[in-house]
């Protein structure tokens, strides 16, 4: 009913990335404000709150206490159940508040600053990890790649925005660990930067054409090896989730490729939000999912166990 975010943007550009501990002391001035506002924009009191969602991983351990804290005392103090939220689920959730009706099995792709996993969501809470990133998420990708191209923060926005409409000039490789479903962009990242290290200067049209080059080796990897396990394992649907899921040369690769319906959340519901983590905590409170008061964070915590045995050793005939 209402969605308010406070960007921490601005800060962390100066510094080229996120600063955890500028992040919580930033998250601990501004959550009441927020949790405030969004209140009087949804126009709702604490007698029209069932439950209070709070995601408590993965992700820094600062911001996270501030989040879980702050839940639990508005859950004592209104006497509300407690629904603790994995991160990168309430990241696939946000298809579920865009225009599409996400239906089971489906294959969802995340991909954001931390994570680019692949996993199968057979229903509500029912998760299997199919592949993972061996290094580099593909949004810590973007972020080192504008980093090297001397593009601003955050970095997957600055590649898109210089790479709008760019041919891409240079042949970078793609790491396509044949035989699993796991993902790898540090390879291609240190290509960008012997790229750059062997240029005398950084003109506009080399900067523009490095940065579109960069973003069709993720777009490409991430798009192929998403359609192929969609297609190994018969599924109807493919979702697209995390603060990488906005950026459009992606969404394309997806629609012009895939045989069966994408699923694209809109652009603000794919970067960090609380809309996402409370979407996802409806319906675990429908499954009657409510923890207690000793619920902690946990910034490494993953989604869906790993299956055992089947294809996640490198493949022979991967390129790195
Ligand atoms: O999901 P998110 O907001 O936060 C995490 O949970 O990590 O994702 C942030 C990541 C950053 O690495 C950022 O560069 C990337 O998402 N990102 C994008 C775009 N917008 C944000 N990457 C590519 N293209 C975009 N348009
Ligand atoms: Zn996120």
């Amino acid at each position: 009913m209402s969605n308010v975010i406070a960007s921490q943007v601005d800060i962390h550009a100066r510094y080229g990335g996120i600063v955890p501990e500028v992040a919580s002391r930033q998250h601990l001035i501004t959550i009441l404000p927020v949790v405030e506002t969004a209140m009087a924009e949804a126009k709702a009191t604490w007698q029209d709150i069932a439950a209070v969602a709070v995601t408590f991983g993965p992700g820094l351990a600062g911001s996270l206490l501030v989040g879980v804290n702050v839940a639990k005392a508005i859950a004592l103090a209104h006497g509300l159940p407690l629904v603790g939220i994995n991160h990168l689920e309430g990241h696939i959730y946000a298809n579920w508040l865009g225009d599409g009706q996400p239906v089971f099995p489906c294959l969802c792709l995340i991909v954001s600053g931390g994570h680019s996993d692949l996993v199968l969501m057979s229903g509500h809470g029912a998760f299997e990890r199919l592949g993972r990133t061996r290094d580099d998420a593909a949004g810590e990708a973007f972020d080192k790649g504008a980093r090297i191209l001397g593009l601003g923060y955050p970095g997957g926005p600055a590649i898109e925005a210089a790479a709008e409409g760019v041919t891409p000039g240079f042949s970078l490789p793609r790491a396509w660990l044949k035989g699993t479903d796991d993902f790898s962009f540090s390879g291609l990242k240190t290509a960008l930067l012997h790229l750059v290290q062997e240029r005398k200067s950084m003109d506009p049209i080399f900067v523009a054409e490095a940065a579109a080059s960069f973003q069709q080796a993720i777009v490409d990897v991430l798009v192929n090896k998403t359609l192929e396990a969609a297609r190994r394992l018969g599924v109807g649907q493919i979702l697209l989730a995390g603060g990488v899921a906005a950026n459009k040369a992606l969404g394309d690769g997806f629609v012009s490729n895939s045989s069966v319906p994408v699923l694209i959340p809109p652009p603000v519901l794919c970067t960090d939000n609380a809309a996402i983590i409370a979407a996802c905590g409806y319906y675990h409170f429908q499954l009657g999912h409510v923890d207690g008061y000793d619920i902690d964070v946990v910034p490494s915590l993953s989604l869906g166990s790993m299956p055992q045995g089947i294809g996640h050793s490198l493949g022979s005939d991967s390129r790195f």
